[in-house]
């Protein structure tokens, strides 16, 4: 469904597995088994001859999906052995642009928060949410992005944006096209919970879903794993896939075919993002940047969010588990962190330059990622582990930056952008996403004149949701203001829609 459907590559293995008689069972094993063995893989196709014909399509399958070419040499480098951190010496803090204009930048900015309205409304800009991660942290059963957010109101994530796109198309009158990267684990339930929920109201056919690309998981002597007799053990190849992905589905191509110059990429986790910033589009388009990101500052030296950092004239970000402590903990001569812009997972790209990266002989590089992958063993038992035994391998799409020939990074209040629900419990879980979305309604309605009840610790004693049907930011709340209360009760549930 959706404008994808006539062009979207079937992403459901199931589909993809049909005998279809063009090439007969025994020839695909005979062509498999010259792959594996080889390489020592064979293992794979010990439950073979106790498959049924389904099952045994469907392994053949997933090992002819295995792109040799590309997981081999990681396999020494990668999955046998740790690959060494790699950290430049000569980093430098990137250059960043603040929300509110300096002196002199006034008209600057204004300009860019116009130019940035007009390209929403000309349908230069196009939505992408990326959402074909697992969630082994949070733990919940299904896509993430149906995990209700919202404190009341009952919105889950997917909800949550669409009522945004809502908004901004009505404000824009602008058909703005949303495209969801899924993966083909969790491809067809995505689809099935956007129909089920009738699209939330928005066109069918300005939503375009596209499944990313897996690879397998490896043990950590670089063998292949099954997860049943007859299915590898494959996992998502982490965000970075994105590129690729978007142009293998032909989603860049319909981007093309709608005028779209500018995508804006956010990940399903984040609630509090705003994809439709016309100030971030705006200096990202008067820059001229192929790649623009936004950041916040840290909330402390070790914080575990990448840093984003300038390099021979390259923005580049460096884990916070690769980040040496010599630059962590590095002040300027006023004393503060000199590195300290923190990646918030939120950019805009430009369509020619997905165009332009993916084009070339194009790989962002690969991380080693150690986890716990369910396996059956050589007894044809299946095995749960709960510490990791396994590698998997991603690319990251904040590893396209240095690819830019220009990349703007704007610095934004993580307070009013960014918590994501990662966890089950404590740091970044959905309680502390709905506490922080309390915390930022509770902020606007103050800025506009409402009275909020506080605790003796500064928290808000109610409960505020404001649906982005009703505000889109503090700015929309305040010409709002007739509608508000002037105060909300200690205790108080308050709901603007
Ligand atoms: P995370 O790195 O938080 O991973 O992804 P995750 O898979 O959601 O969660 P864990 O690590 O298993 O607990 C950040 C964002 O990138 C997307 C996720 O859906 C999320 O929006 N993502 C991640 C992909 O779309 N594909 C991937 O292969 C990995």
């Amino acid at each position: 469904m959706g404008l994808g459907a006539d062009r979207r590559q079937s992403p459901g293995r199931e589909d993809r597995m049909v005998i279809t008689g063009s090439r007969p069972i025994e020839r695909r094993y005979q062509t498999c088994l010259a792959a594996l063995s080889p390489r020592g893989q064979d293992h794979v196709l010990r439950w073979f001859p106790e498959l049924n014909p389904a099952q045994q399509a469907q392994l053949l399958d997933d090992i002819e999906s295995i792109p040799w070419d590309l997981v081999e040499p990681l396999l020494e480098s990668h999955v046998r052995q740790v690959p060494p951190k790699v950290v430049p010496a000569n980093l430098e803090p990137a250059p960043v642009w603040s929300r509110a204009p300096g002196s002199g930048q006034k008209r600057l900015y204004a300009e860019a928060l116009e130019l940035g309205r007009q390209m929403l409304k000309e349908g230069k800009v196009a939505v992408l949410t990326v959402a074909g991660g697992q969630g082994t942290r949070l733990g919940f059963d299904g896509p993430k992005g149906e995990v209700v957010v919202t404190p009341s109101g009952g919105l889950s994530l997917f909800g949550l944006f669409a009522a945004m796109l809502a908004t901004a198309r009505d404000r824009y009158d602008a058909p703005i096209p949303w495209y969801i990267m899924t993966s083909p684990e969790n491809h067809e339930r995505t689809e099935a919970y956007f129909q089920q929920q009738q699209y939330f109201g928005l066109p069918p056919e300005d939503i375009c879903f596209f499944a990313q690309g897996m690879l397998p998981a490896f043990d950590f002597q670089g063998r292949l794993l099954l997860a049943q007799k007859h299915r590898l053990a494959l996992a998502p190849d982490g965000h970075g896939g994105t590129l690729r992905a978007l142009v293998e589905n032909e989603a860049l191509l319909d981007m093309h075919d709608r005028g779209i110059d500018i995508i804006s990429y956010f990940q399903v986790d984040n609630p509090l993002v705003k994809p439709f910033d016309p100030l971030f589009i705006g200096l990202h388009a008067q820059a001229g940047s192929d790649m623009s990101t936004k950041v916040c500052a840290k909330a402390d030296d070790h914080e575990k969010v990448g840093n984003v950092c300038l390099h021979d004239g390259e923005v580049v970000v460096i884990e916070y588990t690769d980040f040496p402590d010599e630059y962590a903990t590095a002040r300027t001569p006023d004393g503060r962190r000199k590195f300290d812009a923190g990646n918030l997972a939120i950019h805009l790209l430009d369509t020619w330059f997905v165009d332009r990266i993916v084009g070339q002989t194009f790989q962002l590089p690969f991380r080693r990622a150690e986890k716990a992958v369910p396996f059956v063993d050589e007894f044809g038992s299946l095995q749960m582990p709960t510490t990791p035994n396994a590698v998997k391998l991603e690319t990251f799409i904040f590893d396209a930056l240095p690819l830019a020939d220009h990349a703007l990074v704007l610095e934004v209040d993580r307070a009013e952008e960014f918590s994501p629900v990662k966890n089950a419990t404590g740091v970044d879980s959905l309680e502390w996403a709905q506490r922080d979305q309390v915390r930022r309604a509770c902020r606007w309605l103050e800025a506009a004149g409402v009275h909020i009840p506080r605790r003796p610790d500064g928290e808000p004693d109610c409960t505020v949701v404001i649906a982005p049907s009703f505000a889109l930011d503090a700015e929309d709340v305040r010409e709002r203001r007739s509608e508000l209360p002037s105060v909300v009760e200690p205790g108080g549930q308050l709901y603007l829609s």
